[in-house]
């Protein structure tokens, strides 16, 4: 790689061009005994929506290092539409915020009710397994400023938090 491709791998993306949407059917296979969906294939989901982001932002391979808290908020029934959306918040150094948001579809009504939202970090990883630099993301419109201030915020309760759990443990 010459220096000039290093340099474009590294030029600030906006938000937009990391943007993915997932849907899935909630089939049988993925509820409980009362025909609802089963919080950790959401969360599987969310994972997976999350990486697509972070992947399109980084254009390398990105692995989650931890999910912050998450609601489940309405029941979500086997034969609903999920829909998933993702897109980078804010880029650190090697790391990334995610934010990946759900909604639960009724295709007959054309109603769409929020089930859940999540903070995910990524670290973008290359082949050989080694950390890699983020480009930094440009957030573009209100929101996406909104969520970028709010990325520094959450980035200092994580490592608080974090440091909490060392304390614990020792
Ligand atoms: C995540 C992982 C790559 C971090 O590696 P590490 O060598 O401990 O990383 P460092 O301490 O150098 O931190 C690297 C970056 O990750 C961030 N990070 C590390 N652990 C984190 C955590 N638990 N939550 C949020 N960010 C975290 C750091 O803040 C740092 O960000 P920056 O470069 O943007 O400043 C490593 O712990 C790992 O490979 N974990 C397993 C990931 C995985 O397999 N996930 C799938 C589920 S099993």
């Amino acid at each position: 790689m010459n220096d000039n491709d290093k340099e474009n791998l590294l030029r600030p993306r906006p938000v937009r061009e990391s943007i993915s949407e997932m849907t899935e059917i909630v089939l049988p296979n993925d509820a409980n005994p009362l025909n609802a969906l089963l919080g950790g294939r959401l969360m599987h989901w969310i994972d997976l929506a999350g990486a697509m982001a972070a992947q399109r932002h980084s254009r390398t391979y990105a692995v989650t290092a931890s999910i912050d808290h998450m609601d489940f908020l309405v029941p979500v029934r086997v034969g609903d539409f999920v829909v998933l959306r993702s897109s980078v918040n804010r880029v650190f150094h090697t790391s990334m915020e995610v934010g990946v948001k759900v909604w639960v579809e009724n295709y007959r009504s054309l109603e769409n009710q929020h089930v859940s939202s999540a903070y995910l970090t990524f670290v973008a990883i290359e082949a050989s397994g080694n950390k890699v630099v983020v480009p930094p993301v440009i957030p573009e419109t209100e929101e996406e400023k909104r969520r970028y201030d709010g990325a520094a915020r959450r980035r200092e309760m994580r490592r608080a938090e974090s440091q909490r759990r060392k304390e614990d443990r020792s």
